[in-house]
């Protein structure tokens, strides 16, 4: 079983990082894989609405995008994004990787039935918008989203500071616990051939404006 986590952060090893590594820890001590990746100090594009992944089923661009993409559905189990809080939102370059994972990924439906969690860091305010905003992607794409004992948030602008956020980091030990809790219920599920929760239909788009 594996785990796919980004760090939405320009900090490579920051605070958003230091919130994600103590997930990661569990989930290792766990028995679960994990592959982190970092949006890093580049631009991240964003999605450019050609929609040529409708056709293609990838994002044309080359980049970690893609990479993560073609992780799901067969190579990995769960996601995380994690974010610094930015104005009281997600970060732009979260929100653009994540908005071209999410749109391309929509003709194979990859991450129907994985398990997500977001997370995100700030100095002080603005962490609930900016994790609601992450769980946005989850809760349209058929993914279970796991929860902590509190909204999976730390606080701080150092990672020295975030280490003295003791309910944040428990926050993130105890979502690394719940989500290798339930990626092994799965595994079971599968292995006692539990039926997966598949609607056999088409999925049905209807624009307010019909026809178009
Ligand atoms: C452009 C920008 C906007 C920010 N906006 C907020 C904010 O709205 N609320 C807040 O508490 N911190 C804000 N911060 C601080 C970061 O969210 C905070 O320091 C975070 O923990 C940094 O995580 P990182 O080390 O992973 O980059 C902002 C920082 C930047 C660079």
């Amino acid at each position: 079983m594996k785990v796919v986590l980004i760090n939405g952060s320009p900090n490579a090893e920051g605070c958003t990082y230091t919130a994600l590594r103590e997930v990661e820890q569990i989930l290792n001590d766990e028995g679960i894989e994990t592959q982190l990746f970092q949006v890093g100090k580049k631009p991240v594009s964003g999605c450019i609405a050609c929609r040529s992944c409708f056709k293609t089923g990838h994002c044309f661009m080359d980049d970690s995008v893609k990479e993560v993409a073609a992780l799901f559905p067969e190579h990995a189990d769960g996601l995380i994004l994690g974010s610094p809080v930015y104005y009281a939102t997600m970060s732009g370059q979260i929100s653009s990787f994540a908005d071209r994972l999410f749109f391309s990924s929509m003709k194979e439906r990859r991450f129907d039935y994985k398990v997500a969690a977001g997370i995100v860091s700030c100095r002080r305010g603005g962490a609930v918008g900016a994790f609601d905003d992450l769980n946005k992607y989850f809760l349209m794409n058929n993914m279970y989203v796991v929860g902590s004992q509190y909204w999976n948030m730390v606080h701080g602008s150092k990672p020295e500071e975030v280490k003295q956020d003791l309910e944040g980091l428990q926050t993130m030990r105890r979502l690394g616990k719940n989500m290798a809790f339930l990626l092994r219920a799965f595994q079971a599920a599968k292995q006692l051939e539990v039926k997966e929760a598949v609607l056999e239909e088409e999925h049905i788009f209807t624009n307010f404006i019909q026809g178009s």
